[in-house]
């Protein structure tokens, strides 16, 4: 790996180590708009799994870069268990799980070709959530019997599956956090290196053409997350950190942002606001680089840059769809990139 990229690497691990109790809270089960384009990606990529174990016993296992608190990985293994196979306790939890995730909801084909499922993370605090997960949902047999196994290393060295099919999926934008373009090409190569001659990889990201309807809300909403976006300004007290007062949905602009201040200990010590500056805020929207105030950057790729990506790292093998067109709504801010050596996702995908 180039120096630039491993030193690009520990720096944004510090960052996320430090985040990611907020960004579980705030971002993955927290943005109503971000938990819409989770449940696309759920529901999809859960509809494609069935599908393919109807058609094919062979074993498939599940490769996830970036895996952060395994929202996915624990669904696909919700669907995977019989809630009979569980003690009482686990059965309760497993049953309140289903309740708030339908997708989690047994299901019999998916159950006989799951195989293992493996996630990469180089954020052991956010590997240590997706553990806190699999107990919370009553699956941390799944953990116990290493059927899941969660390993802290980089989403550009991904580990080499058991004999079957592997789908190496890399969700909710992360290819925008993971160091800038040389990363994604990092990314884009390993995914298709762990999918191999048979696999599938699928890799889900905003798109910078949202970034001025979706984008910028997401960003001012989570200030906690990973700081306080260049594009706004205003003072800070020192000593304070920046909370937002609201969470403007997608579509809303607003150009001033109403905050709490608040101190190290998380107690309240007054009120402000920040204000757009429309120079930089146009100049976000038209390349989808986002840099904080810390100096942490990440990225919504524009469509034509991502397409040129997969061209380049994927070939024939890679295309890319709007999923506006499965669901207008939820997927009008998203792309997604197939990595797709068989034919068999176009073909399903139509
Ligand atoms: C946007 S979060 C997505 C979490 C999860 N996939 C989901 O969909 O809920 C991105 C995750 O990628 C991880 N990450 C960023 N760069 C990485 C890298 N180079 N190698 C491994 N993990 C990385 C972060 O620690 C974080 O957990």
């Amino acid at each position: 790996m180039k120096v630039d990229l491993e030193a690009r690497q520990k720096d944004d691990q510090i960052v996320w180590e430090d985040c990611a109790q907020t960004y579980e809270e705030q971002v993955v089960e927290g943005h109503p708009d971000i938990r819409s384009a989770e449940s696309l990606e759920e529901e999809w990529l859960g509809h494609l799994l069935r599908k393919r174990s109807w058609q094919r016993p062979e074993q498939i296992h599940v490769v996830e870069a970036g895996c952060g608190s395994a929202r996915v990985l624990a669904q696909l293994a919700a669907a995977a268990t019989q809630t009979e196979d569980l003690e009482p306790t686990d059965r309760k939890l497993l049953q309140a799980y289903r309740r708030l995730r339908p997708e989690g909801a047994f299901h019999s084909a998916w159950a006989q070709t799951c195989g293992k499922m493996v996630g990469v993370d180089f954020s052991r605090s956010m590997l240590a959530l997706a553990e806190e997960r699999f107990s919370r949902i009553g699956l941390s047999r799944w953990i116990q019997s290493r059927r899941v196994q969660l390993i802290h290393g980089s989403a550009f060295q991904l580990p080499p599956t058991a004999p079957g099919q592997p789908w190496v999926i890399c969700l909710l934008n992360s290819i925008g956090v993971m160091q800038g373009e040389e990363g994604a090409r990092a990314l884009l190569r390993s995914v298709r290196q762990a999918a191999g001659a048979s696999g599938v990889g699928f890799i889900s990201a905003y798109r910078a053409e949202a970034m001025e309807t979706h984008g910028l809300n997401q960003y001012e909403s989570t200030l906690e997350v990973a700081g306080i976006p260049d594009w706004l300004e205003g003072d800070v007290p020192t000593g304070c950190r920046a909370r937002a007062r609201q969470t403007p949905r997608a579509g809303e602009a607003q150009e001033v942002l109403p905050v709490d201040w608040v101190d190290e200990s998380g107690a309240l010590t007054g009120h402000g606001e920040l204000r757009r500056q429309p120079d930089r805020v146009r100049q976000v929207c038209l390349t989808g680089q986002v840099r904080t105030r810390s100096g942490y950057q990440s990225r919504w790729y524009p469509w034509s840059q991502m397409a040129q990506l997969v061209r380049d790292e994927w070939g024939e093998a890679g295309w890319q769809i709007s999923p506006g067109r499965l669901d207008h709504l939820r997927g009008r801010p998203l792309q997604w990139l197939w990595f797709d050596p068989t034919g068999w996702i176009r073909e399903s995908l139509g």
